[in-house]
């Protein structure tokens, strides 16, 4: 009796090894500084978004030069009508644009592309756009109301193919993309996904995604390990322009001079010098730094600096579609900072920057 059970029990036995082979643990998910963030995270349950789709016609190459010369061939050959006067990169970075993707601080931002020598641009970078959720956030979809543009903007918020065609309209002056024009800029942005290798994630916290990512426990948290350590969205605040007795305020103490340099020549220059990306022309005559100064603080000139960086609804600079510089791209110190170093160019000339040699970089003394 005893033996037939065993007999049986092992035929059972047998016959199930047979019929249903071991169940092996899930094969152990393994990344390295070149995996996709979004390949973890999608593994962790997070929901894939602005994914491309592949029944449409694209191709990331012509989304690199649509995005970098407005102008590419469609899939006849055929050079195409030019999408916009003025290309995605002339306000974008494609980089990342400080050594941690978290950092969203516009000094620091600042100080880093000095020292990249990378421009300093309104738009945020593309680096990482794929990994975003929301788009033109916060006050583009509360206070940039009753723009002509404005349903473009409302579409943009949570889709980034709308994104793309809301920006090209609204602040690029072009026209409406087709389809694979949208599609293949899209294609062109998921090259500059964000990696593994590019996050400053602590090693204790890398151990709990690994823990999450062999036992499928704990990934809620695990996501949110990884969610911290880069922007999901780009927060906007945009401010009006300062009102003229505030920005009147400027000194050695207040502002520091190779600060309203780095802007002047990372920013203003990279556009408007030599016309490049603008048709308002700057240089560093001492000339144009006395007609900045003359207009800083005539509300109704479309040529004072701070209706034509801010988002000023009211005022005529607003209205010749200049971008604008939300804080968090371009902070009022930093602008203060600039109208500083424009008095003191508009006043001593080049001298200016002998005179100033001295003043600490980091400190407004
Ligand atoms: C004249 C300047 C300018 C040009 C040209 C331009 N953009 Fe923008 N773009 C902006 C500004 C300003 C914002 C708002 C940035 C912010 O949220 O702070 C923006 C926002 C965006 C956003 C949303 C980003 C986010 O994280 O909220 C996308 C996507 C975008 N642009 C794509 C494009 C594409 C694609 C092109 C070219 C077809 C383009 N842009 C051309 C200035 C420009
Ligand atoms: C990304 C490109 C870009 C950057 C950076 C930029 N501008 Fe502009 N700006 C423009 C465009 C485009 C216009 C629209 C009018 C034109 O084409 O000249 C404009 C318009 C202006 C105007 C109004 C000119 C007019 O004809 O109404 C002023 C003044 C101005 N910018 C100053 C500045 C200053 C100062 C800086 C540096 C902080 C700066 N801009 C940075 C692109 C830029």
């Amino acid at each position: 009796m005893k033996t037939t059970f065993i007999t049986c029990a092992s035929l059972l036995l047998a016959w199930t090894a047979l019929s249903w082979p071991a169940a092996k643990p899930a094969a152990k998910f393994e990344f390295d500084k070149e995996t996709p963030l979004w390949d973890v995270m999608s593994k962790l349950g997070k929901i894939k978004q602005n994914m491309l789709d592949t029944s449409r016609p694209q191709s990331a190459q012509k989304g690199l030069e649509l995005v970098q010369e407005s102008q590419t061939t469609d899939f006849n050959g055929r050079k195409i009508a030019k999408i916009a006067s003025i290309p995605c990169l002339a306000c974008h970075n494609a980089q990342p644009e400080y050594n941690r993707l978290d950092e969203l601080d516009p000094q620091k931002r600042l100080i880093y592309a000095d020292s990249a020598q990378m421009p300093f641009l309104p738009g945020a970078p593309f680096y990482g756009i794929v990994n975003r959720i929301y788009f033109f956030t916060e006050d583009y979809q509360t206070i940039y109301k009753n723009e002509p543009k404005d349903k473009l903007i409302k579409a943009a918020h949570v889709d980034l193919r709308k994104a793309i065609q809301a920006c090209n309209q609204v602040y690029a002056k072009g026209r409406e993309l087709e389809n694979w024009e949208v599609e293949s800029i899209l294609a062109y942005f998921w090259s500059l996904e964000i990696k593994m290798g590019d996050l400053n994630v602590p090693e204790e916290d890398m151990q709990d995604v690994s823990y999450s990512l062999t036992t499928n426990l704990g990934n809620a948290k695990a996501v949110n390990v990884l969610r911290r350590h880069y922007p999901e969205v780009y927060p906007a605040t945009l401010t009006a322009a300062q009102p003229v007795a505030k920005r009147k305020k400027t000194s050695p103490i207040l502002n520091n001079f190779s600060n309203g340099r780095k802007i002047y020549e990372l920013s203003c220059l990279y556009c408007h010098g030599g016309k490049k990306y603008a048709d308002f022309k700057l240089d560093e005559e001492q000339s144009t730094f006395l007609f900045l100064k003359k207009n800083f603080d005539d509300t109704t000139s479309r040529f004072s600096i701070y209706d034509a960086l801010r988002y000023s609804p009211t005022s005529k600079s607003n209205r010749s579609g200049t971008p604008h510089f939300t804080q968090q791209r371009l902070s009022d110190q930093q602008l203060q900072d600039l109208r500083f170093y424009i008095i003191q160019m508009a006043k001593f000339g080049d001298e200016a920057y002998e005179y100033f040699k001295h003043q600490k970089e980091n400190s407004r003394q």
